[in-house]
């Protein structure tokens, strides 16, 4: 945190993503504030209360659409502000082409490794183009000098880079892809990949969270656009800009919010036990998502069903919990994917009552913790995932160093939470065995995993991750500002 500041002494920040941090919703009770589910804001939410900038979202919510203008400013968090928030309303039209059609129907899968396959309409491109260019009207009135720095989130706004760059030359802009980006053959079915590519490479530094996306990267701009790439330093340049392309590998804040403020683990456990009507001795796994198919959902559930005809002594002994937090459901994909998700629910719960509880509807990051700390393993089962950072949520909310992650490998996380026990999610029976593995797992063997994992969380949190991309833009920033003088 200490680093972050000693970084942007002086600096304006702008940080522009799609989802806003606070989402306030029309309840009959009133306004009711809701925390999304959304892994790009558990992680900039906590570096921007650091920086103290402005942040630029589409506005989302119920609740002030009729009551704001349309280019409204609120503080936030609500209670304490510590940064603006400036929303972007959207009409239904708009939000349809931009965010759920080329966003969500198109680059999502594009980019995703789940064989779901994307779909490309011109009318969704133009939606998406139009918005992202008032997502730089917005970013150009918000700039107070002509040289901010600018923080561009995400898969919704590939083109903004360059348009910020068109209209603030001077400007640093910090591109952070949160999802995997593919290998060029993929990426090359996209119709206007040209764009794209030259959209993003109006940053400074473009980043990824794993060396494996930058590389992909790097390859898709070589095969589909002229520029002269320096592999070793990861540098492109095109159309007179130097972009440097880099791995930050995300994560959370470290020590976590809740530190020390929580009842022990075991009287959560007892808690939740009651709760949910089970005996003291039952045994627990949990699975947080968005109802989204890269998360492997069913092929989760497949594997708790093959772990109880493998070994029925725990039929009746053992539930798993998912939570799994309604999203993008009005997109036919989605829909049919929660429909199968519930459909194998109740099959499974028909051969084996209870084993599993779905609980699909929002929960609130301190509820989700509950379930975390009163779990004997986490299943993160992505078919493919940027990081995840439940995998990384799960081992914060662990100060009693016990509990099991059952990983994917293809998940960013995998890179790093080697104690996990990696799992091919693909693989019914190696994952099955995996959580057998887990809910039998000797406690000193619980320990010592959970301890190294959680010296890795602690050790590269996330602000160690803004630090490092701030800290390779200040460099860049004063390099500039040399040869300026040099020139
Ligand atoms: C992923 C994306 C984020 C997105 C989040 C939630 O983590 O990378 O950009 O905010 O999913 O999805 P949603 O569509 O609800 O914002």
């Amino acid at each position: 945190r200490r680093l972050l500041n000693k970084q942007l002494a002086g600096d304006q920040v702008l940080v522009v993503s799609n989802r806003e941090p606070y989402i306030h919703v029309k309840a009959d009770q009133g306004t009711v504030v809701h925390r999304p589910a959304s892994g790009l804001v558990t992680a900039v939410e906590p570096v921007m209360r650091a920086c103290s900038g402005t942040w630029i979202a589409h506005g989302s919510g119920s609740a002030d659409r009729e009551t704001v203008d349309r280019d409204d400013r609120v503080g936030v968090p609500p209670q304490k502000p510590e940064y603006n928030l400036r929303r972007i309303w959207l009409t239904a039209e708009e939000e349809q082409g931009y965010y759920y059609g080329f966003a969500n129907e198109g680059f999502w899968p594009l980019c995703h490794n789940a064989h779901v396959r994307p779909i490309f309409r011109s009318s969704d491109w133009q939606q998406y183009r139009k918005i992202n260019q008032r997502f730089a009207d917005a970013v150009v009135k918000e700039a107070r000098t002509d040289d901010p720095v600018v923080l561009v989130q995400d898969y919704h706004f590939a083109l903004l880079p360059k348009m910020i760059r068109q209209r603030l030359p001077k400007a640093t802009i910090i591109t952070f892809w949160h999802i995997p980006w593919p290998n060029p053959e993929s990426f090359g079915i996209c119709p206007w990949r040209e764009e794209l590519l030259q959209g993003m490479l109006g940053s400074t530094i473009l980043g990824f969270h794993t060396p494996f996306h930058c590389k992909n990267f790097l390859e898709t701009v070589d095969r589909y656009l002229e520029t002269r790439i320096e592999h070793e330093s990861s540098t492109i340049f095109h159309g007179g800009q130097l972009t440097m392309v880099e791995n930050y590998p995300i994560s959370i804040q470290w020590p976590p919010e809740w530190q020390g403020t929580l009842p022990p683990v075991e009287q959560t456990r007892a808690e939740i036990l009651a709760e949910l009507g089970l005996p003291d001795d039952h045994l627990l796994g949990i699975g947080v998502d968005r109802m989204d198919y890269t998360k492997g959902i069913l092929e989760r559930f497949s594997a708790v069903e093959r772990m109880l005809e493998q070994h029925p002594e725990l039929v009746g002994r053992f539930s798993f919990i998912q939570i799994a937090a309604p999203s993008r459901s009005v997109l036919e994909e989605y829909h049919a994917f929660e429909q199968r998700v519930h459909r194998l629910t109740e099959r499974i719960n028909q051969r084996f009552p209870g084993a599993v509880i779905l609980k699909a509807e929002h929960h609130e990051p301190d509820q989700v913790n509950r379930y975390y700390r009163a779990s004997d393993v986490c299943m993160v089962t992505s078919l493919h995932d940027g990081m995840n950072l439940v995998a990384k949520e799960f081992v914060a909310a662990r100060d009693d160093e016990r509990g099991v992650l059952v990983l994917s490998q293809f998940t960013g996380a995998a890179n790093e939470l080697h104690e996990a026990l990696v799992v091919n999610p693909y693989h019914v029976e190696q994952t099955a065995e995996a959580l057998y593995q887990g809910l039998t797992m000797p406690e000193y063997e619980q320990r010592e995993r959970m301890r190294s994992m959680r010296a890795l969380v602690q050790d590269f949190n996330v602000y160690r991750w803004a630090g490092r991309m701030l800290l390779d833009a200040a460099r860049v920033r004063q390099r500039e500002k040399l040869a300026a003088r040099i020139g």
